[in-house]
């Protein structure tokens, strides 16, 4: 059974366990097998039938998800990937790691994502690719875009580290057709203690991502198993799932539709709780259609209100500083006055699903009382 936790309102964000975890774990560690294997295989193949997508490729973080898309997809050296910069910098890391250059993009205030117009105003003649970041778990439907950006080459590879289990009108983010990759990292709506994967869109890139993600072997380790050679085809890094990861996910998934309830429950008490109070812009999640990964506002005097809230033992956050402000980024550096408002005056709420209504009013009465 999971582990009830008092005063929930303390951590801004935590795992969630339903208590089979413990049992399918000690199965995998009971195998001896660490690494890629069959209980990876069967998770791959759990996802993918959730989804209802014909293949899935799993691998051992979302930031390796997002590498390994890219370089699947051909994009590389020299070529300019549109991003934006309000996201966790893993995005952007894993586009310098994929050998190309980040360009940055301007989001809409009021859901903190990307648009079609803020995408096309990125888009220059360098760009090779586009990668919305479905930030606290709402799509990015960028279908006015599509005809317009495969007239010039440029592939759609989405951020959905955030977005497992949400929709894009009727169909699932994964489902959609556009390169995907998820994260299963720790507070994820569906954790594997640490994961990601990636849905590619044809075998090509579904290969291309397997060997990627096992150095660069052409043979699975079963096979390698039963043979004296192996035969590396292409550059890889080492980002398998590891089956004891899966283990945990296959038990998480088993209980994705309370997950989904939880969290839609949760963010709604929210809503309600922050409708009537002065000063707070929440940020739309598209609630009906989301499984969301937070919930978000903006205030002003942001610091103060989050030191106020800390000091009362409420977990708030701020997600994220802005990247093309990151030294790490300044090369890439361009004015966006838009993002650089939101980081100013971003503020994440507690959200997990170790917390029930109750906490979420205490949280906006504090809030109310800080501003
Ligand atoms: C938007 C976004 N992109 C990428 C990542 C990276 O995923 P991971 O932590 O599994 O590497 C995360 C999560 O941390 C994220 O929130």
């Amino acid at each position: 059974m999971p582990e009830p936790m008092t005063d929930a309102y303390r951590a801004n964000a935590r795992p969630y366990l339903y208590g089979d975890e413990r049992e399918r774990l000690l199965l995998a560690l009971g195998s001896g097998q660490y690494g890629h294997g069959e209980i990876t295989e069967q998770f791959e193949r759990a996802v993918a039938d959730h989804l209802g997508v014909p293949d899935l490729v799993a691998v051992s973080t979302g930031t390796d998800a997002l590498q390994i898309a890219l370089t699947a997809a051909g994009i590389g050296r020299g070529d300019e990937v549109v991003v934006p910069s309000m996201t966790f910098c893993s995005t952007i890391q894993a586009v310098i790691a994929a050998g190309a250059r980040p360009r940055f993009a301007e989001v809409d205030p009021r859901t903190l994502c990307v648009t079609g117009e803020t995408i096309m105003e990125a888009v220059t003649d360098q760009t090779r690719a586009v990668m919305p970041v479905l930030y606290g778990g709402r799509a990015v439907d960028l279908s006015s875009i599509h005809a317009e950006l495969a007239e010039h080459g440029i592939t759609v590879a989405e951020d959905a580290a955030q977005a497992f289990g949400s929709h894009e009108g009727n169909v699932p983010v994964g489902a959609t057709g556009v390169l995907t990759c998820f994260s299963f990292g720790p507070i994820k709506s569906l954790t594997c203690g640490q994961g990601g994967a990636i849905v590619p869109r044809n075998e090509a890139e579904a290969t291309a991502a397997r060997q990627m993600r096992l150095v660069g072997m052409v043979e699975s380790p079963a096979e390698r198993a039963r043979s004296t050679s192996y035969r590396v085809e292409r550059v890889g890094i080492r980002a398998h799932m590891s089956q004891l990861n899966a283990a945990i996910g296959l038990a998480q998934l088993a209980h994705f539709e309370e997950t989904r309830a939880v969290r839609k429950e949760l963010w709604r008490s929210y809503a309600a709780a922050l409708a009537n109070v002065p000063g707070v812009e929440l940020v739309n999640c598209d609630v009906e259609r989301t499984v969301p990964s937070m919930c978000v506002v903006l205030v002003n005097e942001r610091d103060r209100v989050y030191e106020a809230l800390r000091a009362k033992g409420i977990g708030v956050g701020a997600h994220y500083p802005p990247n093309h402000r990151q030294p790490a980024f300044s090369d890439w550096f361009r004015p966006l006055p838009v993002t650089e408002d939101i980081g100013r005056r971003v503020l994440t709420l507690p959200f997990h699903q170790h917390m029930a209504s109750g906490d979420a009013r205490i949280v906006a009465e504090a809030l109310e009382a800080a501003l």
